[in-house]
């Protein structure tokens, strides 16, 4: 087995490589003057199982283009399995056609990441499951929930609500109530005026007096979860505190996290985290999901069971 890791987050495929205690696979990965990316592994792979760490965050193009062209080394390499570990999938939003004359982006990535010679896939909360039958490889899907569950279990709420901030979440804010043991749930309907414009309508569920946890796949432009966040304000929340697996903070998301101020914003390293970016008023957890790809990574290998970790 032999891990990789792109330039996109090389943190997390280090984490990962030391949970398991192993060494990254060695690699050199550049770009050249006119931006084109250029890769050269330098370990022997010949019949090996390896792993590329590359979640598709921003710079979303590059990182997917870089991860392309290094599975398309190891193939020509002689890898004897190469597995793409996607903790972020970029382009998962655009996973059907909504109107006349779009691309259903999320299906052409991953014709490309076959294409290029990926065998099996490891993804984190993708933004909807279906994504998985764009696939007509092995394909598993890890959630980063008992990681932030762990985490708001120590916080010992009195009276949790947990709150999807759209109905495309509700199944997500089930499953951490029951995860939570039987927390209550609430739904917030939500309408898209445009890609970063959100208008948030009535709310379904009781959140007065209640320590609200608004949970989400992720937070890009924090439209969404601004919106969230006053909404639950006021409907008369006691609190509210915000956990989402893949944090992105897209401009102009810590300006509208930070005019709502949640008591805290729960993520994970599903992608890098810049903390000098996070506005000196909010506070953010990020909660690494290392220890949770390197096991899945194991069994992988070991051709044992992933969900079992669930
Ligand atoms: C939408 O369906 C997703 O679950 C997120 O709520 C959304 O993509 C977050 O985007 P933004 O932070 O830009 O509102």
């Amino acid at each position: 087995m032999r891990i990789f890791t792109g330039r996109a987050h090389p943190q997390l495929g280090f984490a990962i490589c030391k949970h398991l205690g192993v060494t990254p696979g060695l690699c050199e990965v550049g770009s050249f003057s006119d931006s084109e990316i250029n890769v050269r592994i330098l370990d022997d792979v010949r019949g090996l199982d390896a792993f590329v760490v590359q979640p598709t965050c921003l710079p979303v193009n590059d990182n997917l283009m870089e991860l392309l062209i290094m599975v398309d080394a190891l193939r020509r390499a002689s890898a004897g399995r190469i597995t793409a570990v996607l903790p972020y999938y970029g382009y998962a939003r655009q996973d059907r056609k909504h109107e006349g004359r779009v691309p259903i982006t999320a299906k052409l990535v991953a014709n490309l990441l076959v294409e290029a010679g990926v065998n099996r896939v490891l993804c984190m909360d993708l933004h909807a499951q279906q994504i998985q039958g764009f696939f007509d490889i092995p394909m598993d899907h890890l959630y980063a929930r008992p990681v932030i569950v762990r985490y708001l279990r120590q916080k010992q709420f009195a009276a949790p609500v947990v709150v999807s901030p759209d109905v495309g979440s509700a199944k997500m804010a089930l499953a951490f109530c029951q995860a939570l043991g039987g927390a209550e749930m609430a739904i917030i309907e939500k309408r898209r005026s445009s890609g970063s414009e959100i208008e948030h309508g009535f709310v379904i569920g009781n959140l007065r007096d209640r320590d609200v946890i608004i949970v989400d796949d992720m937070i890009s432009t924090a439209g969404s979860m601004a919106s969230a966040v006053a909404i639950a304000r006021q409907n008369g929340a006691k609190s509210v505190m915000v956990a989402v697996s893949h944090g992105l903070f897209v401009k102009p998301a810590w300006e509208r996290l930070a005019e709502v101020a949640p008591v805290e914003i729960v993520t994970t390293d599903t992608v890098p985290q810049h903390a000098q970016e996070t506005p000196p008023d909010v506070k953010l957890t990020v909660l690494s999901v290392a220890p949770t790809l390197a096991e899945a990574i194991v069994r992988i290998h070991r051709n044992q069971s992933v969900s079992a970790l669930f």
